[in-house]
Formats: structure tokens, C-alpha cells, sequence
């Protein structure tokens, strides 16, 4: 049984101040956490605030990007070891997002995968298609090229260290909600393929969450299905009731 995952996506949200507030109240309120792994995502300026509120307690933190080099001429990036620094644990990569507002593709996302296991963060690695891709019925093509590019020269230790978010690209921030059965069909086949490419027992062992108009509603129904074990959850996250709704679902 993989313990359940519930990671919160802030985006472009919250300064300091308001991401510390909200960072308290989940370590007040989660004094005694259901055995739910749960992480939260703050942007940047927000990132080592956070880590002190959260230092001690069972809450995890994760950067939302990084840049792929360990130092250098890169004006405005931020690497790896910058964040672990701050108090990171995890790092969202190759979020959709990131994809088409920043013309991220798949060996960008590789590479920065690749950054996240050299500075010894753990990635959440996002995954998913765009609503052209599922009508053209392309789903399992995008999604096997975006595995097989994304995780190239990657090892089992690495997958051992890693999440995979499957979030379709139209279900993001629209309110539209893959069906739990959608989900699962996608979910059982990112498994599969794993399994095919670095054993059975690694794909066992692996998380893999569902992101895409998650809430406090949909997420007990999408959590039954066998192959989702947690959730990376965007707009329903920047409020703490709501968050924390989520991360109690029963
Ligand atoms: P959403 O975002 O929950 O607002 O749809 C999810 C995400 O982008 O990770």
C-alpha cells in the first residue's frame, strides 16, 4: 500500500507573510496528521519562511521549478542546491504550465528531472495531455513519449525517489474534473509502462497523483480508484479550510 499524497501547487500565490499564516495554521492543525505524506509548494520568496515555520513537523516543501545548471549566468534562475537549501524536500517539474506558457519540452523537462536527483531533491515529475491530444485519441502516445523522453537516463534509484503527477491539460484550473475512471485509465497505464521499463516492484512502490480541478468534492471518489495515490492540487489549495478538507478526505 503506497501512503497517500496530498501536495498543494501555489502558482504565482501568496507573499510572505500570507504563505507563513497559511503554513502555521496547517502545522497547528495537522499536529496529528492522518498517514498522509503532504506538501505544499509555495513560489520562491516564500520558500525558506515557510521552511521555518515547518521545520519539526511531519509537512513537506517543494519548489515549483528550478533551473537545470548547479550555478552560473543564468540571470533570474534558481538552482537546485539553492533549494535545498532553503528547506526543500521536493520539486515540481515539467508541470503543464511550464510546458506551454515557458516552452518547456520533454528533454528540458529531462534535464531539470535530472538537476533535481543531482542536487538530491526528489521530484514530482507532471504529465499529462491537452484536450486536443485526448480528442485526436493521442492520450497514451503523448503520455508514453513524455515518460520515455522525460525519464531518459534516469535509474530505478531515481523513480525511487520521485512522484509522477498525472494531470491532463485540460481538467487544470477549469473546474472540469477527469472522471475518476478517466483518471484510472491513465494512472494504470504510466504504472504499466513503468513496470515494463524499471521492474514491477518500483511501479508498485510508486506514487503516482492526479492533478486537475482537485477539491474537497471530488477527491474521496478519486482517491478509490486502485492506481491514484494522492493528489497535486492547484486553485483548491490557496485556502488553508479547503486544503486541509482535502487532505482529510475519508
Ligand atoms: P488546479 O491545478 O487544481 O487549479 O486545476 C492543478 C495544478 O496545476 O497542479
Amino acid at each position: 500500500m503506497i501512503r497517500p499524497v496530498i501536495a498543494g501547487n501555489w502558482k504565482m500565490n501568496k507573499k510572505i507573510a500570507e504563505a507563513v499564516d497559511f503554513a502555521s495554521r496547517l502545522r497547528y492543525d495537522l499536529e496529528a496528521p492522518p498517514d498522509r505524506e503532504v506538501i505544499i509548494a509555495p513560489p520562491f520568496t516564500a520558500l525558506q519562511a515557510v521552511a521555518e515555520v515547518l521545520r519539526g513537523s511531519a509537512i513537506r516543501l517543494a519548489a515549483q521549478n528550478l533551473h537545470e545548471a548547479e550555478k552560473g549566468a543564468y540571470t533570474g534562475e534558481i538552482s537546485g542546491g539553492m533549494l535545498s537549501e532553503a528547506g526543500c524536500e521536493y520539486v515540481i517539474v515539467g508541470h503543464s504550465e511550464r510546458r506551454t506558457l515557458f516552452g518547456e519540452g520533454n528533454e528540458t523537462v529531462n534535464r531539470k528531472l535530472r538537476a533535481t536527483i543531482a542536487a538530491r531533491l526528489k521530484p514530482i515529475f507532471c504529465l499529462g495531455e491537452t484536450l486536443r491530444e485526448r480528442e485526436e485519441d493521442r492520450t497514451k502516445a503523448v503520455i508514453e513519449r513524455q515518460l520515455k523522453e522525460g525519464l531518459n537516463n534516469l535509474t530505478a534509484g531515481d523513480i525511487g525517489r520521485s512522484l509522477l503527477a498525472y494531470e491532463p491539460v485540460w481538467a487544470i484550473g477549469t473546474g472540469r474534473t477527469a472522471s475518476p475512471e478517466q483518471a484510472e485509465e491513465v494512472h494504470r497505464f504510466i504504472r504499466e509502462w513503468i513496470a515494463g521499463r524499471y521492474g514491477r516492484e518500483k511501479a508498485e512502490e510508486l506514487a503516482i497523483l492526479y492533478g486537475g480541478s482537485v477539491t474537497p468534492k471530488n477527491i474521496a471518489e478519486l482517491m478509490l480508484q486502485q492506481d491514484i495515490d494522492g493528489a497535486l492540487v492547484g486553485g483548491a489549495s490557496l485556502d488553508a479550510a479547503s486544503f486541509l478538507q482535502i487532505v482529510r478526505y475519508e
